[in-house]
Protein backbone atom coordinates (compact mmCIF):
# COMPACT_ATOMS: atom_id res chain seq x y z
CA UNK A 1 0.00 0.00 0.00
CA UNK A 2 1.27 3.41 -0.45
CA UNK A 3 1.12 6.02 2.20
CA UNK A 4 2.43 9.94 2.10
CA UNK A 5 6.18 10.08 2.95
CA UNK A 6 6.12 12.48 5.67
CA UNK A 7 9.63 12.18 6.88
CA UNK A 8 12.32 9.28 8.10
CA UNK A 9 10.68 6.02 7.84
CA UNK A 10 13.86 3.82 9.43
CA UNK A 11 15.16 2.70 12.59
CA UNK A 12 18.29 3.67 11.21
CA UNK A 13 20.07 7.10 11.74
CA UNK A 14 20.20 9.21 9.26
CA UNK A 15 22.91 9.27 7.12
CA UNK A 16 25.51 12.64 6.80
CA UNK A 17 24.77 14.79 3.70
CA UNK A 18 21.57 12.85 3.33
CA UNK A 19 18.99 15.36 1.44
CA UNK A 20 15.26 15.16 1.90
CA UNK A 21 14.60 17.34 -0.67
CA UNK A 22 15.76 20.63 -2.42
CA UNK A 23 15.96 22.51 0.47
CA UNK A 24 16.33 19.97 3.69
CA UNK A 25 19.85 17.91 4.39
CA UNK A 26 21.32 16.54 7.13
CA UNK A 27 24.67 17.95 8.39
CA UNK A 28 26.45 16.18 11.96
CA UNK A 29 22.71 15.07 13.15
CA UNK A 30 21.30 18.34 12.58
CA UNK A 31 18.32 19.52 9.91
CA UNK A 32 19.44 22.29 7.63
CA UNK A 33 16.67 24.08 5.36
CA UNK A 34 18.88 25.69 2.52
CA UNK A 35 21.81 25.55 4.63
CA UNK A 36 20.49 26.93 7.55
CA UNK A 37 21.28 24.81 10.90
CA UNK A 38 17.99 25.23 12.34
CA UNK A 39 19.05 23.83 15.68
CA UNK A 40 20.96 26.98 16.18
CA UNK A 41 17.90 28.60 16.57
CA UNK A 42 17.24 27.52 20.00
CA UNK A 43 21.16 26.64 21.06
CA UNK A 44 22.90 29.72 20.05
CA UNK A 45 26.39 28.33 21.41
CA UNK A 46 26.92 26.25 18.62
CA UNK A 47 26.35 28.73 15.90
CA UNK A 48 28.28 29.34 13.29
CA UNK A 49 25.86 31.39 10.98
CA UNK A 50 25.35 34.63 12.99
CA UNK A 51 22.74 33.81 14.77
CA UNK A 52 23.08 35.28 18.57
CA UNK A 53 20.19 34.45 20.68
CA UNK A 54 18.76 31.65 21.82
CA UNK A 55 14.57 31.87 20.81
CA UNK A 56 11.79 30.39 22.37
CA UNK A 57 9.91 27.50 21.39
CA UNK A 58 7.68 26.95 19.46
CA UNK A 59 9.07 29.20 16.93
CA UNK A 60 7.56 29.73 13.16
CA UNK A 61 10.34 30.60 10.87
CA UNK A 62 9.73 32.45 6.94
CA UNK A 63 12.77 32.13 5.06
CA UNK A 64 12.58 34.02 1.85
CA UNK A 65 14.98 33.06 -0.49
CA UNK A 66 12.85 30.01 -1.10
CA UNK A 67 10.51 32.26 -2.39
CA UNK A 68 12.47 33.88 -4.70
CA UNK A 69 13.90 30.64 -5.68
CA UNK A 70 9.95 29.11 -6.71
CA UNK A 71 9.82 32.33 -8.95
CA UNK A 72 12.62 32.11 -10.75
CA UNK A 73 12.32 28.19 -11.32
CA UNK A 74 8.75 28.49 -13.24
CA UNK A 75 10.25 31.87 -14.96
CA UNK A 76 13.26 29.83 -16.18
CA UNK A 77 10.66 26.44 -17.08
CA UNK A 78 8.64 28.50 -19.02
CA UNK A 79 11.27 30.08 -20.87
CA UNK A 80 13.19 26.84 -21.62
CA UNK A 81 9.75 25.57 -23.15
CA UNK A 82 9.07 28.55 -24.99
CA UNK A 83 12.10 28.31 -26.72
CA UNK A 84 12.16 24.17 -27.25
CA UNK A 85 8.45 24.59 -28.81
CA UNK A 86 8.58 28.62 -30.85
CA UNK A 87 5.96 29.38 -28.62
CA UNK A 88 5.19 33.17 -30.12
CA UNK A 89 3.51 34.20 -27.14
CA UNK A 90 5.36 35.07 -22.96
CA UNK A 91 4.87 33.86 -19.84
CA UNK A 92 3.60 35.61 -17.12
CA UNK A 93 3.72 34.84 -13.32
CA UNK A 94 1.13 36.12 -10.95
CA UNK A 95 1.38 35.36 -7.05
CA UNK A 96 -1.90 34.72 -5.98
CA UNK A 97 -1.99 36.54 -2.88
CA UNK A 98 -4.90 34.18 -0.85
CA UNK A 99 -1.96 31.60 -0.03
CA UNK A 100 -0.59 34.26 2.35
CA UNK A 101 -0.93 38.26 2.56
CA UNK A 102 1.65 38.86 5.13
CA UNK A 103 3.81 41.83 4.16
CA UNK A 104 6.76 40.10 3.76
CA UNK A 105 5.51 37.67 1.33
CA UNK A 106 4.12 40.33 -0.75
CA UNK A 107 7.11 42.59 -0.36
CA UNK A 108 8.99 39.32 -1.77
CA UNK A 109 6.80 38.29 -4.14
CA UNK A 110 6.68 41.84 -5.81
CA UNK A 111 10.26 42.45 -5.49
CA UNK A 112 11.23 39.23 -7.52
CA UNK A 113 9.30 40.58 -10.40
CA UNK A 114 6.13 38.47 -9.96
CA UNK A 115 2.35 40.17 -11.22
CA UNK A 116 -0.53 40.26 -8.62
CA UNK A 117 -3.49 38.47 -7.78
CA UNK A 118 -5.84 39.51 -5.73
CA UNK A 119 -8.99 38.63 -4.25
CA UNK A 120 -10.81 41.21 -1.62
CA UNK A 121 -11.40 44.74 -1.22
CA UNK A 122 -8.60 44.32 1.85
CA UNK A 123 -6.62 43.31 -0.84
CA UNK A 124 -6.25 46.52 -3.05
CA UNK A 125 -5.23 48.85 0.47
CA UNK A 126 -2.11 46.05 0.31
CA UNK A 127 -1.29 47.00 -3.32
CA UNK A 128 -2.08 50.75 -2.83
CA UNK A 129 0.84 49.98 -0.30
CA UNK A 130 3.00 47.91 -2.12
CA UNK A 131 2.61 50.77 -4.63
CA UNK A 132 3.51 53.61 -2.48
CA UNK A 133 6.44 51.91 -1.33
CA UNK A 134 7.20 51.98 -4.86
CA UNK A 135 7.30 48.02 -5.19
CA UNK A 136 4.53 47.85 -7.43
CA UNK A 137 5.41 49.47 -11.09
CA UNK A 138 2.91 50.61 -13.33
CA UNK A 139 3.40 47.51 -15.88
CA UNK A 140 2.95 45.17 -13.36
CA UNK A 141 -0.24 43.77 -13.82
CA UNK A 142 -2.70 43.15 -10.88
CA UNK A 143 -5.37 40.96 -11.37
CA UNK A 144 -8.74 41.00 -9.82
CA UNK A 145 -10.45 37.80 -9.54
CA UNK A 146 -13.30 37.26 -6.48
CA UNK A 147 -16.74 38.32 -6.00
CA UNK A 148 -17.54 42.17 -6.87
CA UNK A 149 -20.88 42.78 -7.92
CA UNK A 150 -22.04 46.92 -8.11
CA UNK A 151 -22.25 48.55 -4.32
CA UNK A 152 -19.44 45.79 -2.94
CA UNK A 153 -16.40 48.34 -1.35
CA UNK A 154 -13.83 45.73 -3.47
CA UNK A 155 -15.57 46.50 -6.77
CA UNK A 156 -15.48 50.37 -5.73
CA UNK A 157 -12.13 49.83 -4.73
CA UNK A 158 -11.02 48.29 -7.86
CA UNK A 159 -12.40 51.55 -9.59
CA UNK A 160 -10.57 54.21 -7.31
CA UNK A 161 -7.30 51.97 -7.64
CA UNK A 162 -7.35 52.14 -11.36
CA UNK A 163 -6.59 55.90 -10.81
CA UNK A 164 -3.52 54.76 -9.47
CA UNK A 165 -2.56 51.52 -10.91
CA UNK A 166 -2.90 51.45 -14.91
CA UNK A 167 -2.17 47.59 -15.24
CA UNK A 168 -5.34 46.34 -13.55
CA UNK A 169 -7.60 43.52 -15.02
CA UNK A 170 -10.79 42.95 -13.40
CA UNK A 171 -11.96 39.25 -13.94
CA UNK A 172 -15.25 38.76 -14.51
CA UNK A 173 -16.85 36.06 -12.73
CA UNK A 174 -20.77 36.97 -13.08
CA UNK A 175 -22.25 39.30 -15.39
CA UNK A 176 -23.84 41.52 -12.41
CA UNK A 177 -19.95 42.46 -12.36
CA UNK A 178 -19.77 44.30 -15.25
CA UNK A 179 -22.20 47.03 -14.57
CA UNK A 180 -19.69 49.19 -11.97
CA UNK A 181 -16.75 48.69 -14.67
CA UNK A 182 -18.83 50.20 -17.50
CA UNK A 183 -20.25 53.02 -15.53
CA UNK A 184 -16.50 53.88 -14.20
CA UNK A 185 -15.88 55.19 -17.80
CA UNK A 186 -12.46 54.12 -16.76
CA UNK A 187 -10.12 52.35 -19.59
CA UNK A 188 -10.03 49.09 -18.14
CA UNK A 189 -8.60 45.91 -19.79
CA UNK A 190 -10.68 43.04 -18.54
CA UNK A 191 -10.56 39.56 -17.94
CA UNK A 192 -13.26 36.87 -18.06
CA UNK A 193 -13.82 33.73 -15.82
CA UNK A 194 -14.55 30.54 -17.30
CA UNK A 195 -16.85 27.92 -14.91
CA UNK A 196 -13.98 25.15 -15.76
CA UNK A 197 -13.34 23.84 -12.31
CA UNK A 198 -12.78 19.86 -12.68
CA UNK A 199 -12.16 17.34 -15.29
CA UNK A 200 -14.67 17.46 -18.01
CA UNK A 201 -14.28 15.40 -21.84
CA UNK A 202 -16.27 18.61 -23.25
CA UNK A 203 -17.68 22.13 -23.48
CA UNK A 204 -21.05 20.66 -22.42
CA UNK A 205 -20.14 18.49 -19.81
CA UNK A 206 -17.83 21.29 -18.03
CA UNK A 207 -20.97 23.65 -18.68
CA UNK A 208 -22.88 21.48 -16.13
CA UNK A 209 -20.69 21.31 -13.69
CA UNK A 210 -21.67 23.06 -9.87
CA UNK A 211 -19.57 25.29 -9.64
CA UNK A 212 -19.85 29.33 -8.29
CA UNK A 213 -17.03 30.51 -10.21
CA UNK A 214 -17.31 31.82 -13.13
CA UNK A 215 -19.56 32.14 -15.83
CA UNK A 216 -20.96 29.16 -18.02
CA UNK A 217 -20.44 29.26 -21.83
CA UNK A 218 -23.55 31.12 -23.02
CA UNK A 219 -22.49 33.88 -20.22
CA UNK A 220 -19.44 34.04 -21.42
CA UNK A 221 -20.20 34.56 -24.65
CA UNK A 222 -22.25 37.27 -23.47
CA UNK A 223 -19.99 38.55 -21.54
CA UNK A 224 -17.69 38.87 -23.89
CA UNK A 225 -20.04 41.03 -26.43
CA UNK A 226 -20.94 43.79 -23.32
CA UNK A 227 -17.24 44.07 -22.82
CA UNK A 228 -16.50 44.66 -26.49
CA UNK A 229 -19.49 47.12 -26.83
CA UNK A 230 -18.34 49.16 -23.91
CA UNK A 231 -16.67 52.50 -24.98
CA UNK A 232 -14.03 51.60 -22.09
CA UNK A 233 -13.62 48.56 -22.14
CA UNK A 234 -11.55 46.28 -23.75
CA UNK A 235 -11.45 42.05 -23.81
CA UNK A 236 -7.94 41.00 -22.65
CA UNK A 237 -7.42 37.87 -20.56
CA UNK A 238 -9.54 34.46 -20.44
CA UNK A 239 -9.69 32.95 -17.23
CA UNK A 240 -10.12 28.94 -16.66
CA UNK A 241 -9.23 27.61 -12.93
CA UNK A 242 -9.21 23.61 -13.33
CA UNK A 243 -8.75 22.56 -9.87
CA UNK A 244 -5.58 22.64 -6.92
CA UNK A 245 -2.53 20.70 -6.79
CA UNK A 246 -3.09 19.39 -9.43
CA UNK A 247 0.14 16.41 -8.87
CA UNK A 248 -0.99 14.74 -12.69
CA UNK A 249 0.28 16.52 -15.36
CA UNK A 250 -1.63 15.06 -18.52
CA UNK A 251 -4.84 15.51 -16.16
CA UNK A 252 -3.75 19.10 -15.55
CA UNK A 253 -3.52 19.79 -19.18
CA UNK A 254 -6.80 17.69 -19.91
CA UNK A 255 -8.76 19.82 -17.66
CA UNK A 256 -8.04 22.54 -19.82
CA UNK A 257 -8.31 21.25 -23.40
CA UNK A 258 -12.26 22.21 -22.86
CA UNK A 259 -11.42 26.13 -22.04
CA UNK A 260 -8.61 26.15 -24.63
CA UNK A 261 -10.91 25.87 -26.89
CA UNK A 262 -13.53 28.16 -26.20
CA UNK A 263 -10.43 30.63 -25.46
CA UNK A 264 -9.41 30.02 -29.49
CA UNK A 265 -13.15 30.70 -30.66
CA UNK A 266 -13.80 33.45 -28.19
CA UNK A 267 -10.47 35.19 -30.06
CA UNK A 268 -11.61 35.20 -33.57
CA UNK A 269 -14.80 36.76 -32.32
CA UNK A 270 -12.61 39.71 -30.10
CA UNK A 271 -8.88 39.47 -31.15
CA UNK A 272 -7.62 41.94 -28.23
CA UNK A 273 -7.94 38.82 -26.33
CA UNK A 274 -4.66 37.87 -25.54
CA UNK A 275 -3.69 36.44 -22.10
CA UNK A 276 -4.65 32.98 -21.44
CA UNK A 277 -4.84 32.71 -17.72
CA UNK A 278 -5.00 29.25 -16.10
CA UNK A 279 -5.22 30.33 -12.44
CA UNK A 280 -3.68 28.20 -9.58
CA UNK A 281 -3.57 24.31 -9.54
CA UNK A 282 -0.08 24.17 -9.70
CA UNK A 283 1.28 21.50 -7.19
CA UNK A 284 4.63 21.48 -5.14
CA UNK A 285 5.80 18.78 -2.98
CA UNK A 286 4.09 18.59 0.65
CA UNK A 287 5.60 15.95 1.46
CA UNK A 288 8.86 13.93 0.77
CA UNK A 289 7.30 11.11 -2.10
CA UNK A 290 6.19 13.90 -4.36
CA UNK A 291 7.52 14.15 -8.59
CA UNK A 292 6.12 16.40 -10.65
CA UNK A 293 7.41 17.20 -14.17
CA UNK A 294 6.87 20.84 -14.38
CA UNK A 295 8.58 21.16 -18.25
CA UNK A 296 6.42 18.25 -19.44
CA UNK A 297 3.35 20.01 -18.23
CA UNK A 298 4.20 23.23 -19.73
CA UNK A 299 5.47 21.48 -22.64
CA UNK A 300 1.80 19.93 -23.07
CA UNK A 301 0.11 23.00 -22.10
CA UNK A 302 2.19 25.08 -25.33
CA UNK A 303 1.85 22.80 -27.30
CA UNK A 304 -1.86 21.73 -27.12
CA UNK A 305 -2.39 25.82 -27.17
CA UNK A 306 0.01 25.98 -30.36
CA UNK A 307 -2.38 22.69 -31.91
CA UNK A 308 -5.49 24.28 -30.62
CA UNK A 309 -4.67 28.07 -32.05
CA UNK A 310 -3.41 26.57 -35.20
CA UNK A 311 -6.92 24.46 -36.16
CA UNK A 312 -8.90 27.97 -35.34
CA UNK A 313 -6.39 29.97 -37.42
CA UNK A 314 -5.39 32.40 -34.26
CA UNK A 315 -2.49 33.61 -32.50
CA UNK A 316 -1.64 31.95 -29.71
CA UNK A 317 -1.70 34.32 -26.43
CA UNK A 318 0.02 34.72 -23.93
CA UNK A 319 -0.16 32.03 -20.36
CA UNK A 320 -0.67 33.30 -16.78
CA UNK A 321 -0.55 31.91 -13.79
CA UNK A 322 -1.38 32.97 -10.19
CA UNK A 323 0.83 30.78 -8.37
CA UNK A 324 -0.32 30.43 -4.63
CA UNK A 325 0.80 27.22 -3.03
CA UNK A 326 3.53 26.48 -5.54
CA UNK A 327 5.32 30.00 -4.61
CA UNK A 328 4.73 30.05 -0.37
CA UNK A 329 4.29 26.68 0.24
CA UNK A 330 8.10 25.83 0.50
CA UNK A 331 8.89 28.91 2.56
CA UNK A 332 7.29 28.62 6.29
CA UNK A 333 8.71 25.63 9.08
CA UNK A 334 6.87 25.54 12.02
CA UNK A 335 9.35 24.02 14.84
CA UNK A 336 8.47 22.92 18.28
CA UNK A 337 10.00 21.29 21.19
CA UNK A 338 9.17 17.73 22.56
CA UNK A 339 7.94 18.22 25.77
CA UNK A 340 7.37 15.26 27.19
CA UNK A 341 6.91 11.41 25.99
CA UNK A 342 3.72 8.77 27.09
CA UNK A 343 2.72 5.37 26.16
CA UNK A 344 -1.05 4.96 27.72
CA UNK A 345 -1.46 1.46 26.34
CA UNK A 346 -1.23 3.37 22.84
CA UNK A 347 0.25 0.91 19.71
CA UNK A 348 2.87 3.84 19.04
CA UNK A 349 4.19 6.47 21.62
CA UNK A 350 3.57 9.58 21.86
CA UNK A 351 6.03 12.82 21.72
CA UNK A 352 3.71 15.74 23.21
CA UNK A 353 4.85 19.17 21.74
CA UNK A 354 5.01 22.35 23.16
CA UNK A 355 2.21 23.86 20.95
CA UNK A 356 -0.48 22.71 18.17
CA UNK A 357 -0.81 20.90 15.37
CA UNK A 358 -4.75 21.81 14.85
CA UNK A 359 -4.25 25.55 15.34
CA UNK A 360 -1.33 25.78 13.37
CA UNK A 361 -1.98 23.86 10.46
CA UNK A 362 -5.39 22.81 10.02
CA UNK A 363 -5.30 21.74 7.13
CA UNK A 364 -3.90 18.35 8.39
CA UNK A 365 -7.29 18.15 10.69
CA UNK A 366 -10.06 19.94 8.56
CA UNK A 367 -8.56 17.74 4.98
CA UNK A 368 -6.20 15.23 6.43
CA UNK A 369 -3.77 17.28 4.54
CA UNK A 370 -0.04 15.61 5.11
CA UNK A 371 3.20 18.08 5.84
CA UNK A 372 6.46 16.93 5.78
CA UNK A 373 7.43 16.52 9.70
CA UNK A 374 11.48 15.70 10.51
CA UNK A 375 13.27 15.98 14.01
CA UNK A 376 15.79 18.90 13.70
CA UNK A 377 18.32 17.32 15.72
CA UNK A 378 19.97 13.77 16.93
CA UNK A 379 19.63 12.43 13.30
CA UNK A 380 22.54 10.49 13.75
CA UNK A 381 21.10 8.56 16.81
CA UNK A 382 18.27 5.25 16.17
CA UNK A 383 14.81 6.29 15.43
CA UNK A 384 11.50 4.66 16.11
CA UNK A 385 7.89 5.05 15.19
CA UNK A 386 5.81 7.63 17.12
CA UNK A 387 2.66 10.09 17.11
CA UNK A 388 2.57 13.34 18.05
CA UNK A 389 0.25 15.40 20.43
CA UNK A 390 -0.37 18.63 20.58
CA UNK A 391 -0.96 20.61 24.17
CA UNK A 392 -4.66 21.56 23.54
CA UNK A 393 -7.35 19.26 25.29
CA UNK A 394 -8.41 18.34 21.59
CA UNK A 395 -8.61 14.60 20.83
CA UNK A 396 -7.87 15.86 17.00
CA UNK A 397 -4.63 17.85 17.66
CA UNK A 398 -2.00 14.88 16.81
CA UNK A 399 -0.10 13.78 13.62
CA UNK A 400 -0.60 12.36 11.17
CA UNK A 401 -3.69 12.82 11.28
CA UNK A 402 -6.24 10.83 11.82
CA UNK A 403 -6.89 7.95 9.39
CA UNK A 404 -3.50 8.61 7.93
CA UNK A 405 -0.97 5.26 6.21
CA UNK A 406 1.71 7.56 6.91
CA UNK A 407 4.64 6.30 9.11
CA UNK A 408 5.91 9.21 11.59
CA UNK A 409 9.85 8.32 12.97
CA UNK A 410 11.58 9.89 15.47
CA UNK A 411 14.85 9.63 17.59
CA UNK A 412 14.64 7.71 20.07
CA UNK A 413 16.40 10.10 22.32
CA UNK A 414 14.00 13.28 23.33
CA UNK A 415 16.50 15.11 25.52
CA UNK A 416 16.79 18.65 24.33
CA UNK A 417 14.44 17.28 20.84
CA UNK A 418 13.10 19.37 18.54
CA UNK A 419 10.91 19.29 15.97
CA UNK A 420 9.86 21.18 12.68
CA UNK A 421 6.61 20.95 10.07
CA UNK A 422 7.72 21.76 6.82
CA UNK A 423 6.00 23.77 3.48
CA UNK A 424 3.62 24.77 5.97
CA UNK A 425 3.76 28.22 4.17
CA UNK A 426 1.09 28.18 1.75
CA UNK A 427 -2.67 28.92 2.99
CA UNK A 428 -2.04 27.07 6.86
CA UNK A 429 -1.65 30.58 8.38
CA UNK A 430 -4.39 32.42 6.51
CA UNK A 431 -6.51 29.92 7.54
CA UNK A 432 -5.59 29.82 11.43
CA UNK A 433 -5.77 33.62 11.30
CA UNK A 434 -3.14 35.78 12.70
CA UNK A 435 -2.62 36.92 15.76
CA UNK A 436 -6.69 36.62 17.45
CA UNK A 437 -6.99 34.17 19.77
CA UNK A 438 -6.70 30.23 19.16
CA UNK A 439 -7.52 27.06 20.41
CA UNK A 440 -7.25 26.27 24.44
CA UNK A 441 -6.21 29.87 24.11
CA UNK A 442 -2.44 29.33 23.23
CA UNK A 443 -0.51 32.45 22.48
CA UNK A 444 0.26 32.74 19.02
CA UNK A 445 4.54 31.80 18.75
CA UNK A 446 7.75 34.07 17.67
CA UNK A 447 8.37 34.20 14.52
CA UNK A 448 11.96 34.30 12.94
CA UNK A 449 11.98 36.08 9.17
CA UNK A 450 15.17 34.91 7.58
CA UNK A 451 16.75 36.14 4.28
CA UNK A 452 20.24 36.89 2.77
CA UNK A 453 22.18 39.65 2.10
CA UNK A 454 24.05 40.98 -1.00
CA UNK A 455 26.79 38.93 0.40
CA UNK A 456 24.53 35.64 0.97
CA UNK A 457 25.20 35.62 4.36
CA UNK A 458 21.72 35.20 6.31
CA UNK A 459 19.99 38.42 8.24
CA UNK A 460 17.54 37.20 10.62
CA UNK A 461 14.56 39.40 12.09
CA UNK A 462 12.51 38.34 15.15
CA UNK A 463 9.30 39.39 15.73
CA UNK A 464 7.75 38.47 19.14
CA UNK A 465 4.89 35.93 19.93
CA UNK A 466 1.92 36.67 21.79
CA UNK A 467 1.62 37.41 25.26
CA UNK A 468 -1.00 36.40 27.52
CA UNK A 469 -2.15 39.87 27.93
CA UNK A 470 -2.48 39.55 24.24
CA UNK A 471 -4.81 36.94 24.12
CA UNK A 472 -6.97 38.17 27.16
CA UNK A 473 -7.31 41.62 25.37
CA UNK A 474 -8.71 40.10 22.18
CA UNK A 475 -10.95 38.27 24.38
CA UNK A 476 -12.12 41.56 25.73
CA UNK A 477 -10.20 41.00 29.21
CA UNK A 478 -8.73 44.91 28.92
CA UNK A 479 -8.51 45.18 32.80
CA UNK A 480 -6.86 42.45 33.66
CA UNK A 481 -4.72 42.43 30.31
CA UNK A 482 -3.50 45.72 30.53
CA UNK A 483 -2.36 45.64 34.24
CA UNK A 484 -1.56 41.98 35.12
CA UNK A 485 0.39 39.97 32.87
CA UNK A 486 2.70 39.96 30.59
C1 LIG B 1 -8.67 32.41 -8.69
C2 LIG B 1 -7.56 31.70 -8.01
N1 LIG B 1 -6.31 31.87 -8.49
C3 LIG B 1 -5.24 31.28 -7.91
C4 LIG B 1 -5.41 30.48 -6.79
C5 LIG B 1 -4.18 29.86 -6.18
O1 LIG B 1 -4.22 28.48 -6.31
P1 LIG B 1 -2.96 27.59 -5.92
O2 LIG B 1 -2.67 27.82 -4.49
O3 LIG B 1 -3.40 26.22 -6.26
O4 LIG B 1 -1.82 28.04 -6.77
C6 LIG B 1 -6.69 30.26 -6.26
C7 LIG B 1 -6.88 29.40 -5.09
O5 LIG B 1 -7.94 29.11 -4.62
C8 LIG B 1 -7.80 30.90 -6.88
O6 LIG B 1 -9.04 30.75 -6.42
Amino acid sequence: MTHPVIGWEQGMPVPDGHRFNHYLTCHDGRLHMDGLDLTQLFDPDRSDQGFDRALPSPLEIIYLPIIRQQIEKMRRYFGEVIDEVDYEGRFHYAYASKANAAEEIIRTTLGAGANHEMSSTVDVEIARIMKARGLLPDDRIVVCNGFKAAGMAYADNIVRFKDEHPTLIPVVEDLIELPPLISSGKPFEVGLRQKSYGHHEDEAEMNLYNSRFGLAVEDMWKAADYVSAAPNLTLKMYHAMVGSQLVDAEDFVERLKPPIEIYARLKQRHPSLSIFNFGGGMPIAMTLDFNFDYHGFIRLLLTTMQEVCGRYNVAVPDIMGEFGRYTTSDHGAHLFSIISTKENNSDLPWYIIDGSIMSSFPDSWALGEHFICLPLNHLDMPFHQVQLGGITCDSDDLYPPKKSEALLYMPVETRGLHIGFFSIGAYQEMLGGVKGSKHCVLPEAYELIVDKDADGRFTFEVLPGQTAANVLNNLGYYDLAATTLT
